[in-house]
């Protein structure tokens, strides 16, 4: 009988990341482990009081759970109160839940909220927001609060206080919010982003920011996003390639073809050239149906079942993953390959262990390079060139 609740409860913590991993995943979770240059300790109060030093860039180190989710920490407020968020490529908008959610409201509920009664920066706004009005959607309205990172605060930040969250797949994440780290058209909100909001007040020098990501296991340092500054140590710079952005939307990039070679046979994909979004807010490949269709059958991928949880995943043997072949995908000429060590998601709770392919279809033309490339491949955002710097991770 325990045992049962035990492996019930091992079914459900995976299914659980699996959701989470399917839909809202990519991470920062600021830690003290390894915060950039210099050493820091308990200075909560102590830089509520700080004005902004000269020091234009922020670091946030990342940290994942069950190589499912990557997070970072902001604190929001006054006095500031921790918030984990998700830095979300594909998304425009700043969104925490709000104190105002109801009783019943389990995805608020069960996360860290914001109360402006209890802040002493809150202005008022009120904008109402909504993605319409079924149970999926995300509604709520608008606030300005301060946000301090690590050294930096930005001031009378507009964000969205979610009144209503649907509770797959947000109920079920460790984090609590989204920054939305797309292009300024992204926005739903009439505001300045988080991003326009730090170059407005002058806290950053360039532009930009970049991430690198690390899946291995065997370390708890999960990657980290720089913000204002490229962090090439992290990247090795010989392999460096900058790509020109696509219509200033989302970060999408021109990607010249797929590549799988198994058993001395090429498989080409996207082979007249694609349109490829760079997407940290999953850990899967997404593409075109027929296509993905081919390379899950080339991985000996099996179809995995949960209709309930809508995923189109697919499961690899466990036992066999790392001899599947390596993936190349090219970009400006040049070769980005992915090894199955990294690219295969591996989930494990208690005795139950599960293994994905990463590749997820889609009913669009584009692909979407989420987690499963990005934990090779160190990546840099501009948004005034409107480009993308791509390098090999240097970890
Ligand atoms: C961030 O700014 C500080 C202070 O100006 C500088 O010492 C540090 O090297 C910068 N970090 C990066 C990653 O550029
Ligand atoms: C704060 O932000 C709002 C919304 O962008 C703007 O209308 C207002 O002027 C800003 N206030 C200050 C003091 O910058
Ligand atoms: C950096 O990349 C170049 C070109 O691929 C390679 O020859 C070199 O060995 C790499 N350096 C390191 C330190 O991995």
């Amino acid at each position: 009988m325990a045992r049962n609740i035990c492996f019930c409860a091992a079914i459900t913590a995976v299914l659980i990341s699996l959701c989470i991993a399917a839909t809202l995943d990519i991470p920062i979770y600021r830690q003290h482990l390894i915060v950039g240059d210099e050493t820091r300790g308990k200075s909560i109060k102590a830089s509520e009081t700080k004005p902004n030093p000269v020091w234009h860039n922020d670091t946030i180190p990342l940290q994942k759970f069950m190589d499912a989710e990557y997070f970072g920490i902001i604190r929001i407020g006054s006095p500031a109160k921790n918030f984990k968020m998700v830095f979300n490529t594909m998304w425009g908008d700043t969104w925490i839940p709000s104190a105002h959610c109801g009783l019943f409201e389990i995805a608020c509920m069960t996360h860290t909220r914001y109360d402006s009664s209890r802040s002493s920066s809150y202005q008022e706004d009120g904008t109402i927001f909504s993605t319409g009005d079924t149970a999926n959607d995300l509604q709520g309205f608008v606030s300005r609060d301060k946000f301090r990172l690590d050294h930096l605060t930005i001031e009378n930040q507009s964000f969205i206080e979610m009144t209503h969250i649907p509770w797959i797949p947000y109920g079920l994440s460790k984090a609590d919010g989204i920054i939305g780290l797309g292009f300024p058209d992204l926005r739903h909100i009439k505001a300045p982003s988080f991003f326009t909001n730090m170059l407005k007040q002058k806290l950053i020098n360039k532009p930009m920011f970049s991430f690198y990501f690390n899946r291995d296991a065997t370390t708890e340092r999960a990657g980290r996003l720089v913000l204002g500054a490229p962090d090439r140590k992290h990247v090795n710079e010989s392999t460096l390639v900058t790509v020109p952005v696509i219509g200033k939307l989302y970060w999408k990039i021109k990607m010249d073809r797929m590549v799988i070679d198994v058993r001395d046979k090429s498989h080409p994909f996207c082979k007249d050239g694609c349109e490829a979004l760079l997407d940290s807010s999953t850990n899967t490949i997404v593409g075109p149906r027929d296509e993905i269709q081919l390379i899950n059958d080339l991985l000996g991928a099996r179809s995995f079942v949960p209709a309930i949880f809508k995923m189109d995943r697919y499961m690899v043997n466990c036992r066999e993953f790392a001899k599947l072949p390596p993936i190349n995908f090219v970009i400006a000429e040049k070769t980005f390959t992915i090894n199955s060590k990294y690219y295969v998601q591996h989930l494990t709770y208690e005795s139950l262990e599960i293994c994905l392919s990463p590749f997820v279809p889609s009913d669009e033309k584009f692909w979407q390079l989420g987690g499963a490339f990005l934990m090779e491949f160190y990546t840099e955002y501009n948004f005034d060139h409107g480009q993308v710097t791509i390098g090999k991770t240097k970890f």
